[in-house]
């Protein structure tokens, strides 16, 4: 798929929303739900407490499948705590209290039922920095499949699969054994990407997948993306407004207030299709930091 793309990072700086989408739209129409989100990730008045500081609070979101969603706002504002909640990440922070309620497929994740590493297995991450594991290309990918206890007939159908699905298959094929450090910063996260989807989840999370990217290595996985779509609920952390609105159906928008002690509390500010998000938001906060006057 061959796109032109804007290259600008941050907040549209000409402060004109409907201009941005318009000039996404010349390439490709965004698409437009035409439906609510069927939710197979729910929260309910979720909050995140560290200790005594409520990080962010009353967030109530329904995730739509096979829809890529962007989280966008100002920093801490609680974005990446959010996504870590939806699959119990936070578990592994010291400090770190979940309030309100999560659900899979109305499942309350935290009920103490939940096999973790299942969910996880699910609902797979990637993180901002390409974190490969110092092993080969072929053990990063089989990793996932190994621990969780996958017994596939073949492991290297389960990685060639994995790394075709992740647009990496033609970079690496001859070197599947070499260490996976030696893949460039944009190999590196379509290799976290595979190794992601190699447990065959039904969501992945991504924490801003493109920060630590050039723009040719952005381009690649937004396109990746876009296909990735096709089979996966994608839920996204971005600070690049472009990119939210070149990728996603659905958007929330959150932003930090101070409450009257002082503390910066991150709520979720707005939720709805990008479309609307971008071009005519409800609150004038979202308005406000899509335009670039706030964040
Ligand atoms: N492990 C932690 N311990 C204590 N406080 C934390 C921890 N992680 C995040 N916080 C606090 O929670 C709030 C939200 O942080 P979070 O990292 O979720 O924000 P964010 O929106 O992802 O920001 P950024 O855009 O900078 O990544 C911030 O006030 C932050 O300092
Ligand atoms: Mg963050």
């Amino acid at each position: 798929m061959t796109r032109t793309r804007v290259e600008q990072t941050g907040v549209n700086p000409d402060g004109q929303g409907r201009r941005l989408l318009d000039e996404i739209s010349q390439h490709k129409a965004p698409e437009i739900p035409d439906s609510e989100p069927d939710g197979v990730i729910t929260t309910r008045g979720l909050g995140v407490s560290y200790g005594d500081f409520l990080a962010v609070g009353e967030v109530d979101l329904d995730f739509g499948s096979k829809e890529i969603t962007a989280l966008i706002g100002p920093s801490g504002c609680g974005k990446s705590t959010v996504l870590r909640c939806l699959n119990r990440m936070n578990d592994l922070i010291p400090g770190a209290k979940v309030h309100g309620r999560v659900s899979y497929h109305g499942v309350d994740m935290y009920d103490s039922a939940v096999d973790v590493i299942e969910l996880r297995r699910r609902i797979g991450m990637v993180f901002q920095k390409p974190n490969p594991f110092p092993k080969s290309i072929y053990d990063n990918v089989a990793y996932g499949p190994r621990v969780t206890g996958m017994k596939p007939a073949s492991m290297d159908e389960v990685v060639e699969r994995a790394l075709r699905g992740a647009a990496l298959w033609d970079e690496v094929k001859d070197k599947l054994k070499q260490n996976a450090a030696g893949l460039s910063g944009g190999q590196q996260q379509r290799l976290c990407i595979a190794r992601a989807i190699a447990t065959q989840p039904e969501v992945i999370l991504m924490d801003e997948p493109c920060s630590a990217l050039d723009p040719i290595a952005t381009a690649k996985i937004e396109d990746l993306m876009d296909e990735l779509a096709q089979t996966y609920t994608i839920i996204i952390v971005t600070h690049n407004m472009q990119q939210a609105a070149r990728v996603s159906q659905r958007t929330a928008f959150f932003t930090a207030e101070v409450d009257d002690r002082g503390n910066r509390i991150g709520q979720l500010v707005e939720f709805n299709t990008t479309e609307r998000i971008f071009s005519n938001p409800d609150d004038p906060r979202t308005e406000a930091y899509i335009t670039g006057r706030f964040g």
